[in-house]
């Protein structure tokens, strides 16, 4: 039986005792139909006396003010194990603590606030007390080594940053000197702080908590997320206030979220799904946001999904193969029974997982497709509707999706003056949003100074051009992933255009993992791959040549390898093998496509060269 044949119930098998929650999407045709962004828009509070859209007044303030003062918006669980709570309440004093801090330090409006942080209460105070100020908040996966760091400080123009004693002695200090813009440098916990940082929480408890939220524009710049390019340098993909508009009604289409919800969302806040929908969409709907600061651990997460009675629960493909590794019996030891919705996103979701839920938790996981750049879920199997298990699912309302093919340029194929749509239903293609969902990114930062010079000045500054250009053709948004669409207008991803590697759901730019082993001191060429892993989807895996006079050795690739890991964390190869000499193409490329057929086994000849993107 094909797998698209195989349908997944809705809950049918539901654990004993799963609350019984009506869907938020009921009938999909009738909703997709009547569903505008302006009616999504009706469902936010706003700033009062009409004076804009701001995240932290939908996220914290509005709460606040009204009954859910006292309502535990925030439960993290600290790498001891030990649970704190933050109440709404608490949360906007935090943040507005936070946002009179940044004012009195002199930052402004648009200017960038960074966080190299754990998952520890005092990010999540970051992000919104930032959003607050209407300052720009750029979350840094903690994991990042010093020049991807230093990378993103200088494309981002930070302005601030929020990191620990350790992560800052460790990966900024080394690079903090060229990094010149970054004025202000907060410690949470200054114990072992060098000179030039500022202790948090002193400054915390010195700044007044009560703030008044500037006037908010929805298109003032509010978030920028760093994003990985198959060629030059990361992009920083720039969102902006309005964009909560799309977070808040996803995540009640798409991931079913209701107020009473206990909500937990692994993804960690440096990367797009942990603060989207790890800290802003249900914080908007007043729901309870689950926080582990801890890594993936088998019992700590089907404990936590026990004690904290998880509702909905938002994950990866690769942390649900790792659980799926302890088998089903593990996952029924555990009383799961408040678990109703399950969700994952990042990468390609095989059906053998989605199976495996409905057996291990009586529910099927629910694939939800997006990217950095949309900011927000834009294809997603439904609460109310068959899952159907391998297929991303349907286009979530308000999101027109069309399959396009490129021309021989790479643009898309432009049929007086309209971008050829592939209308046939059963169709293969790239994937094309239309223009105009809230939560599209505006720009990428510094992208007007590509190839000349520093990195861009403010992330909310002028001039937008060539790579953001590059992704789109004709109010079409180009998303480099190809889909293929069956009869019923499900979608089942293919592949990327480009060459940029997702490992355990992270996006890793060649170039960037390439340009670092090249400064080792015997590396001549380097050239990196993702080789397929059975869990986390691919490895970097790292092809180098050698300088005259160095010759290949287990010790040498050792180095290499650690030499990578040091300067990446984990942007880092896993792997590494020393070649007399790279394929090229005529004009001098390296050809990564040929490196990964030889790796999978595949001929030569049976090469699939799409298009590069941007
Ligand atoms: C790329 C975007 C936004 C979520 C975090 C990743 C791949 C994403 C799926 C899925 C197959 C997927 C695509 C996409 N991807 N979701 N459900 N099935 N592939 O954001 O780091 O910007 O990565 O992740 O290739 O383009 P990101």
């Amino acid at each position: 039986m094909p797998l698209d044949a195989v349908r997944v119930g809705r809950g049918k098998v539901a654990p004993p005792g799963a609350a019984r929650v009506q869907p938020n999407l009921g009938e999909y045709e009738r909703v997709r139909r009547d569903f505008t962004w302006d009616s999504a828009r009706g469902w936010l509070a706003g700033l009062p006396d009409e004076r804009g859209l701001n995240i932290a007044h939908e996220a914290v303030d509005r709460h606040a003010e009204g009954p859910r003062a006292g309502k535990v918006a925030v439960v993290c669980r600290d790498r001891q194990g030990r649970i704190s709570e933050l109440t709404y309440g608490q949360l906007r004093s935090s943040t507005s603590r936070f946002a009179n801090l940044l004012r009195d330090l002199g930052l402004a409006p648009g200017e960038s606030v960074f966080s190299l942080l754990g998952r520890v209460p005092e990010l999540y105070v970051t992000a919104l007390g930032t959003l607050k100020h209407t300052s720009v908040f750029a979350p840094l996966f903690p994991g990042l080594g010093p020049e991807p760091i230093r990378q993103r400080l200088l494309l981002g123009d930070a302005r601030v940053l929020v990191t620990t004693p350790e992560l800052y002695k460790r990966e900024v200090a080394p690079i903090r000197d060229r990094v010149p813009g970054l004025a202000h440098v907060l410690l949470v916990g200054n114990r072992t702080a060098a000179g030039d940082t500022i202790d948090l929480h002193a400054a915390l408890a010195r700044a007044d908590e009560t703030f008044e939220i500037p006037p908010t524009d929805p298109r003032t710049p509010a978030l920028l997320h760093f994003t990985s390019g198959a060629t030059g340098r990361p992009k920083g993909a720039l969102h902006v206030h309005e964009a909560v508009v799309a977070h808040h009604a996803t995540a009640a289409y798409a991931l079913d979220l209701h107020e009473s919800d206990v909500f937990w969302c692994t993804a960690d806040p440096g990367w797009v799904t942990g603060t989207s929908y790890g800290i802003i969409a249900p914080l908007t709907h007043g729901a309870t946001l689950v926080v582990d600061a801890a890594d993936f651990d088998v019992h700590g997460w089907y404990e936590l999904l026990q004690e904290q009675r998880v509702n909905v629960f938002y994950t990866t493909p690769t942390a649900l193969r790792m659980l799926m590794r302890y088998g089903v019996d593990r996952a029924r030891a555990y009383d799961l029974s408040a678990l109703r919705f399950i969700a994952s996103v990042g990468e390609p979701l095989n059906a053998e997982v989605v199976l495996w839920g409905q057996e291990a938790f009586g529910r099927p996981v629910h694939d939800t497709w997006w990217q950095t750049e949309t900011g927000a879920i834009m294809i997603s199997n439904f609460a109310s509707m068959d899952v159907r298990p391998g297929s991303m699912g349907r286009p979530v309302p308000g999101v027109k999706v069309a399959l396009l093919e490129r021309g021989e340029d790479g643009r898309a194929l432009v049929i007086d003056g309209e971008v050829h749509e592939i209308r046939s239903p059963e169709a293969v293609g790239e994937i094309a949003l239309r223009q105009g969902w809230p939560s599209m990114f505006r720009s990428y930062v510094g992208d007007a100074e590509v190839g000349v010079g520093p990195a861009g000045r403010s992330p909310g500054g002028a001039g937008t051009t060539q790579r953001y250009d590059a992704c789109f053709a004709d109010g079409w948004y180009l998303t480099g992933d190809v889909a293929r669409r069956d009869n019923d207008g499900y979608y089942w991803f293919l592949g990327r255009t480009d060459d940029v590697i997702k490992s355990a759901g992270q996006l890793i730019g060649p170039f960037e993992v390439e340009s670092v082993l090249m400064s080792h001191p015997a590396v001549a060429e380097a050239c990196v791959i993702g080789k397929p892993d059975r869990v986390a989807g691919e490895i970097v895996k790292a092809f180098v040549t050698l300088r005259p006079g160095c010759e290949p050795s287990d010790d040498l690739r050792l180095d290499i390898l650690a030499f990578g890991r040091r300067a990446l964390g984990a942007l880092a190869p896993k792997e590494m093998a020393f070649e007399a000499q790279l394929p090229r193409t005529r004009s001098g490329k390296v050809l990564r496509r040929l490196l990964k057929a030889r790796e999978l086994g595949q001929p030569d000849g049976d090469l699939f060269i799409p298009q590069p993107r941007g």
